[in-house]
């Protein structure tokens, strides 16, 4: 059902645990404090949210976490256990899990998306001008895949970010700036409220399979390079 790792691993540090596969129906699996979250839910649904959770607890096993729920808290937000920080992430097919003791790790932030053709409003949706000028001029299928690259760079910032401010932002509060050869990204934000370690936080991207994945980490001391 699941690789270890092998398609978000190389984004995150060393000592991160990645679990990832396939997108199943696991009821029996899904512990009963979960269910409250998730009960009505329809079958796509329910797969997703009972992989993720699936995933979640052999990541925390690998980290030497005993199983327990992972409930969704305000706005979905997992609530992981003390001393754990982690990042969900499901495509219709494909679900990955990644999970790190914190500290060392403050937050970690990914997200996968299918490569697929985008209407022009979702280009204007997730884009700035800045980075629409960074798009323009690039043919079509290579325009949808780096307005998906800036998508799940803004939502895995968005999600790292989150656990620490607990804040909403729009896809217009986040600039990102790809750099394509080095396989990483820049977020920004002048958002209020942001603090100052956040409001430029270096991720790294990948293409393959059919999808764009970013993975993106803030250590507790930010004077530490990250062990990659
Ligand atoms: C949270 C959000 C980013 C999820 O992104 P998505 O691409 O739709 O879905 P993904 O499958 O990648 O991620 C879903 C998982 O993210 C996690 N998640 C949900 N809300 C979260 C939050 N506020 N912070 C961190 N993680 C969150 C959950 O684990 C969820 O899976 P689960 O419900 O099965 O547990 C998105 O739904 C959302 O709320 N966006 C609003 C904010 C936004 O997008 N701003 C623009 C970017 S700055």
């Amino acid at each position: 059902m699941e690789c270890m790792g092998s398609l978000i691993a190389p984004l995150f540090s060393a000592d991160a645990i990645a679990v990832e596969g396939s997108v199943s129906l696991v009821d029996d699996q899904i512990l009963p404090e979960e269910w409250e979250y998730i009960q009505g839910a329809a079958p796509k649904r329910r797969a997703e949210f009972g992989t993720a959770r699936v995933f979640a607890r052999r990541a925390l096993a690998a980290l030497g976490v005993a199983p327990e729920p992972l409930l969704p808290g305000v706005d979905r937000a997992p609530l992981w256990p003390s001393g754990i920080t982690g990042s969900v992430t499901h495509t219709s097919d494909y679900c990955a899990v990644v999970a790190r003791r914190s500290p060392p790790c403050r937050s970690v932030g990914l997200d996968a998306e299918e490569v697929r053709p985008l209407d022009d409003f979702i280009v204007r949706l997730v884009s700035t001008p800045t980075e629409r000028r960074w798009l323009s001029g690039r043919p079509g299928q290579a325009r949808d895949v780096l307005t998906l690259l800036l998508f799940s760079a803004k939502e895995a910032y968005y999600k790292l970010q989150y656990r620490i401010t607990g804040r909403m932002l729009d896809f217009q509060d986040v600039e990102v700036d790809i750099r394509l050869a080095a396989g990483s990204f820049e977020a920004r934000t002048a958002a209020e409220g942001v603090p100052p370690d956040l409001t430029s936080v270096t991720g790294r991207f990948r293409y393959a399979a059919g999808k764009v994945l970013c993975g993106v980490e803030l250590p507790c001391d930010p004077t530490r390079e990250l062990d990659r």
